[in-house]
């Protein structure tokens, strides 16, 4: 059996519904149930927090996962990325006011994010220095009500950076799911996994 962790947010939909194209139909249980199978048994799913898939594939809990590339960024875990899915598609950006084009000039710079470690390479990288704040959601608002500078956080739609009079003020990098597999069940389970990933990247939405 293989089993494929996969995030509970925003990419569930498209996850399951490009796993389903490539044959495997894995539905998300009706009642709080966090594992399911496939009618065939050969697949099951678990469905665990975005930020989680890495490590539960890291450690070989899944054999495979579905999530966000700065999710698999931010935890810098072991595992092999074999597939940009090419939806969830969003761009990594540091935000902040208007007012501050010039913001690296700052002497200490205050950076809320959800994605320390992003943000901590970013600027380390640019020999920036900053004070990091770690938020859990909301990141916005640590730009709009003071708490930091500026954030670094993802953008999808601009929506709510543009709802909180918050501007791009550099992008970090594309952001897009991905496909990862657990080192070791690359190894035992190469066959059935480099199937699957055939069928998912051959099938008609696919990208890459
Ligand atoms: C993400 C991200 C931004 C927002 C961007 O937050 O952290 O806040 O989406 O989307 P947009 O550009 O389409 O407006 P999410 O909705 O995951 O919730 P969170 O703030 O609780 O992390």
């Amino acid at each position: 059996m293989i089993t494929i962790a996969l995030a509970k947010g925003r990419l569930l939909q498209q996850a399951i519904r490009r796993l389903r194209t490539a044959g495997v139909t894995l539905s998300k249980p009706q009642n709080r149930a966090l594992v399911t199978s496939d009618p065939t048994n050969q697949f099951q799913a678990i469905f665990i927090k975005d930020q989680d898939v890495p490590l539960y594939v890291e450690y070989g809990i899944a054999d495979v996962g579905i999530c966000g590339k700065d999710n698999i960024w931010e935890k810098g875990g072991d595992v092999y990325e074999l597939l940009d899915l090419g939806f969830g598609t969003c761009q990594m950006v540091v935000a902040g006011k208007q007012s501050l084009p010039d913001y690296q000039s700052l002497p200490f710079l205050k950076v809320a994010t959800k994605y320390p470690n992003i943000a901590t390479d970013f600027f380390n990288r640019k020999g920036v220095p900053v004070e990091l704040i770690k938020l859990s959601g909301s990141v916005e608002l640590g730009a709009v009500l003071g708490l930091a500078d500026v954030i670094v956080d993802i953008v999808k739609t601009g929506r709510t950076l543009e709802e909180n009079n918050l501007h791009i003020l550099e992008k970090i990098a594309p952001i897009s799911a991905r496909l990862i597999v657990n080192r070791a069940s690359f190894v035992m389970k190469r066959q059935v996994i480099e199937t699957l990933s055939w069928r998912i990247k051959n099938d008609s939405g696919s990208k890459s």
